[in-house]
């Protein structure tokens, strides 16, 4: 059994979408975060795009007043990106690969492309007292690298993983890359793609501290509400935890 709570993140991404497809003020992806940490979520993750297309800068800053638990945020390394991070000051930033013309978050960050780049904005984020995680596919060499460039903890890119749940080739690069984070002493996340059908080999993976979870949640929450689906997935994790 794996006794460790495994902590769920929730991103409100998809709340903001919704929003956007209107451009009004409802819903609103605030509020939908404090449902979610009243319903049991760990921690609250927004992806701050470049092109605003769902979170916008006013709910970054509003989440950071009024979320009771941790932020998570969500975004690419660049200049104007860093600077919004140090104004805001979440307890984590994520950094993501992103281009304007995907749908979602393609594929995990290269970390091996721009160390100096990635170095500077790493240093800047830890001296203000941010934790950096940076979101790479499950492999070994991204895996070395994130920890010589000093990174808090690395995300695992789960999307190979949920296209493919019963394949064991994923889930096997997941577990290889979450057991080496941790022994090279990165915290270790996870996230993309999954689902309540697909989390449970995930969640039972002993070393992923943290499940960063959204489009499954929001598209849950037409049918049952979100704070159902946020314990719904709750659920589905603890059961696979204890199950190993
Ligand atoms: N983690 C990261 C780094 C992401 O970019 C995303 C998507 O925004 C997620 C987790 C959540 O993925 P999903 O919405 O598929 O649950």
């Amino acid at each position: 059994m794996t006794n460790s709570h495994q902590r769920l993140y929730i991103n409100i991404d998809h709340v903001a979408t919704v929003r956007q497809a209107r451009r009004t003020v409802e819903p609103d992806p605030v509020a939908a975060a404090t449902i979610c940490e009243e319903a049991g979520a760990d921690g609250i993750t927004a992806h701050l795009r470049e092109d605003r297309r769902h979170i916008i800068d006013d709910d970054v800053y509003r989440l950071a007043r009024s979320v009771k638990t941790v932020l998570n945020l969500e975004m690419a390394n660049t200049a104007e990106m860093v600077e919004i991070a140090l104004r805001v000051r979440p307890y984590q930033v994520t950094l993501v690969p992103e281009r304007r013309e995907e749908i979602t978050t393609e594929g995990g960050l290269d970390v091996t492309r721009d160390p100096a780049g990635l170095v500077a904005s790493i240093t800047r984020l830890q001296a203000a007292g941010i934790g950096v995680s940076l979101f790479i596919d499950p492999d070994e060499r991204m895996v070395r690298a994130s920890r010589d460039l000093g990174a808090t903890a690395v995300e695992l890119h789960t999307g190979t993983y949920a296209h493919h749940p019963t394949d064991e080739m994923p889930l096997r690069a997941l577990q290889a890359a979450a057991a080496l984070g941790a022994t090279l002493g990165l915290h270790v996340h996870a996230g993309h793609g999954l689902t309540v059908a697909n989390v449970g080999r995930v969640a039972a993976i002993p070393a992923i501290e943290e499940l960063n979870i959204g489009h499954a949640i929001v598209g849950r929450a037409i049918f049952i509400g979100i704070a159902a689906a946020v314990r719904e997935m709750r659920v589905a994790m603890d059961a696979a935890r204890a199950s190993t």
